[in-house]
């Protein structure tokens, strides 16, 4: 019989230690440690611990071209995966549930298995309700391999017998061990599971994805040590009631992070949106007080989306500063500099500012629309509707150079826009077919909306 142990796994964390105590050590996290029995048997070693002794190897040897990427079937996935799928690459996929992940993975591997093997291991869903949902992304027909079983020992051991090129585990919190005795889900569990799956697709080259859980506060539920362990991670997100969907890469391995990808849900599944600008802007044609159009770059691509702002009397005690899709300390950090350097005192207002079909911008580039947003809601002036505006504003009140301008602008003239109000530093030298008005200051370019 297998000799069996205690040890106590923090929840927050997932660091082991051999007694409990009310804190973990390692994290700081309070009352998170919860035992777990671990068995110690020769399958869990060999998946935990090295089990070949690998010999240094030198780099100009390496054949790096042999490393074929293949196509998901979805152009935007492809571009925030970095190229494609990479054999023996371990992709974690997160997002609240009934967002489409069994969807969109259902698709991919549906269109993979055209000239690949596949299989979907399924954990969450009978096979009856996998075939449903194949009837109605019209896939019914595909070549993949449907497998439900939640022991990663038996998945392991079946997918040695299928030998699968393309694997997809819907999900890994499904999943459990023999070895531990904790329940499915927990840390030690995820864990394990994941380990003895990256070690299977390291060694037998399988593009493996895993879907996993997230959190109340969106991050994928689990130690870390998850996000450490695979190759990529992706989220799947989306605005509340929106059919749209963004997949973000937040690490990846063979390609650039913070890459997006935007999907639209139909009746028969996902379909890809080539052309994301059109999703946040609401181009009306009547021009209204507290919206201005920001050039958002996001890795690789340039995106035009609305920023809204919203300035209310205040009738509570404190006046309070809301921020959806943007950083609301920067919206504080903003209406400050706003107050100081250009004289609107807000401390009598509520301000509220949202960045349009909820996308979450994390760049400063955005510095620049919001203020022009809050002074547009505040003096109740509307900003005209073929304007762009982007740049970061520091604290003294100046206007300083983001990265890609031009590019910036060259979006802004494909989607029609005739003026852009930049930082001065950004201006182009040469002439280009968008009238682009550079600013030093905050002020002159208040001013220079004033002129529109
Ligand atoms: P699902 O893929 O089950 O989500 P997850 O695996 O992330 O929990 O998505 C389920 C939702 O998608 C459900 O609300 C129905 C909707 N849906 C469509 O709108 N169109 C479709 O073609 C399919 C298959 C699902
Ligand atoms: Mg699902």
């Amino acid at each position: 019989m297998a000799k069996t142990k205690n040890i106590y796994i923090c929840d927050s964390c997932g660091a082991q230690h051999f007694k409990w105590q009310g804190q973990c050590s390692d994290c700081g996290e309070w009352n998170a440690l919860s035992e777990s029995k671990f068995a110690r048997s020769r399958s869990s070693q060999s998946v935990l611990s090295v089990t070949q002794k690998a010999t240094p190897t030198s780099l100009d040897s390496l054949d790096i071209t042999r490393v074929e990427r293949s196509s998901s079937g979805f152009l935007e996935l492809d571009r925030v995966l970095g190229g494609g799928l990479v054999p023996g690459s371990v992709v974690l996929i997160g997002g609240d549930p009934g967002i489409g992940k069994s969807t969109l993975l259902l698709s991919v591997i549906a269109c993979v298995s055209q000239s690949k093997q596949s299989c979907y291991v399924t954990g969450e869903e009978s096979l009856d309700q996998i075939a449903l949902r194949a009837k109605r992304l019209n896939v019914e027909k595909a070549q993949v391999q449907l497998h439900s079983e939640t022991c990663v020992e038996n998945v392991v051991e079946t997918l040695r017998k299928i030998s699968p090129q393309v694997l997809v585990i819907d999900s890994i919190q499904t999943l459990y061990s023999e070895q531990l005795s904790s329940a499915p889900g927990s840390v030690a569990q995820l864990r394990e599971c994941a380990a003895q799956l990256v070690r299977f697709a390291k060694d037998f080259n399988v593009a493996t994805i895993l879907v996993g859980h997230v959190t109340k506060e969106g991050v994928l539920a689990g130690p870390r040590v998850l996000e450490h362990m695979v190759d990529t991670v992706l989220y799947f997100e989306s605005d509340l009631g929106s059919r749209f969907r963004i997949l973000r890469s937040a690490k990846n391995r063979f390609g650039a992070a913070n890459e997006l990808g935007f999907f639209v849900m139909g009746e028969d599944g996902f379909k890809e949106v080539t052309s994301p600008s059109a999703i946040f802007l609401s181009r009306k044609t009547d021009a209204v007080s507290g919206s201005a159009t920001l050039v958002t770059r996001e890795s690789s691509r340039s995106l035009l989306v609305e920023v809204q702002a919203l300035v209310d009397t205040n009738l509570g005690a404190a006046p309070r500063r809301l921020a959806h899709g943007l950083d609301a300390q920067r919206l504080a950090l903003l209406l400050a500099v706003l107050h100081r350097h250009s004289k609107i005192d807000f401390s009598s207002n509520d301000v509220f500012a949202n960045v349009v079909g909820g996308l979450r911008v994390v760049e400063t580039a955005e510095d620049l629309a919001v203020c022009l947003a809050v002074v547009s809601s505040y003096s109740e002036k509307p900003i005209s509707t073929n304007v762009v505006v982007f740049g970061e504003i520091g604290l003294t009140g100046e206007v300083r150079p983001v990265p890609f301008g031009e590019e910036r602008l060259a979006e802004a003239q494909k989607h029609g826009f005739n003026k852009a109000i930049i930082p001065m530093a950004n201006v182009p030298k040469g002439k280009i077919g968008i009238e682009v008005c550079g600013v030093e200051k905050l002020s002159e370019a208040l001013e220079a909306l004033t002129r529109n």
